[in-house]
């Protein structure tokens, strides 16, 4: 891997590393995550409430994140197939390690496909045992309009985030309010058919 560039966001604790992941690393990342849909087929949750999200979603590693009527939560099988998750790519768990420097590995990774107009509403990610432990957050294809704001109100301000770049929810910033206000179409060459994909792993369950 070469070496990754971190800039100065202004907002403590969101990290950023712009053009993280080389052409080739991208290229090969993506490889991966298309052998995990192949096993794994991403598919359109709904919120709790019922509302289909706008984007696609799977997952890799032992836990992945999953929405129905039934609330959040982590859990060990796709809600499809009921098989067991793809495994996360090395790449990706030698990212976490190289960027957090977290103690223990990524056990979840969250893979979300914006096609067309999909976007993510502002949230929060709570549902992790431990919420001190970082988000790492890796975009691939279309730029998107990421907004991250303070944890206790207010719009926040936006960053983009394009192919290959890398973000980081971690410390004062670790429960910062985030989404996606929109992908700028056309952006990025790299997904077949367009769109954007964001893999997002994080340490959900207990320390190992
Ligand atoms: C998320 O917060 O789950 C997704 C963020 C993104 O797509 O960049
Ligand atoms: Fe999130």
């Amino acid at each position: 891997m070469g070496e990754r560039r971190e800039v100065d966001t202004g907002f403590e604790g969101f990290r950023l590393w712009p053009g993280a992941l080389s052409a080739s690393e991208q290229s090969a990342l993506l490889a991966d995550v298309r052998a995990a849909v192949a096993e794994a087929p991403l598919y359109r949750p709904v919120t709790p409430g019922g509302r289909p999200f706008s984007v696609r979603m799977t997952n890799m590693g032992e836990l992945g994140w999953v929405s129905d009527r039934d609330g959040y939560r982590y859990q060990s099988s796709h809600p499809g197939t009921g098989r067991s998750w793809p495994q996360i790519p090395t790449l990706l768990t030698t990212l976490w390690f190289e960027l957090t420097g977290w103690r223990d590995p990524p056990d979840a990774c969250l893979v979300n496909l914006y096609r067309d107009e999909a976007k993510m509403g502002l949230h929060q990610d709570r549902d992790e045992h431990d919420l001190t432990a970082p988000v790492l957050s890796v975009s691939l294809g279309d730029t998107a309009v990421f907004r991250v704001a303070p944890a206790g109100g207010g719009r926040g301000s936006t960053v983009r985030l394009a192919s290959g770049d890398v973000c980081a929810l971690t410390g004062p910033a670790r429960l910062a309010r985030h989404g996606v206000d929109r992908v700028l179409a056309g952006s990025s060459g790299l997904l077949d058919g367009g769109g954007r994909l964001n893999l997002t792993l994080r340490r959900a369950g207990p320390p190992r």
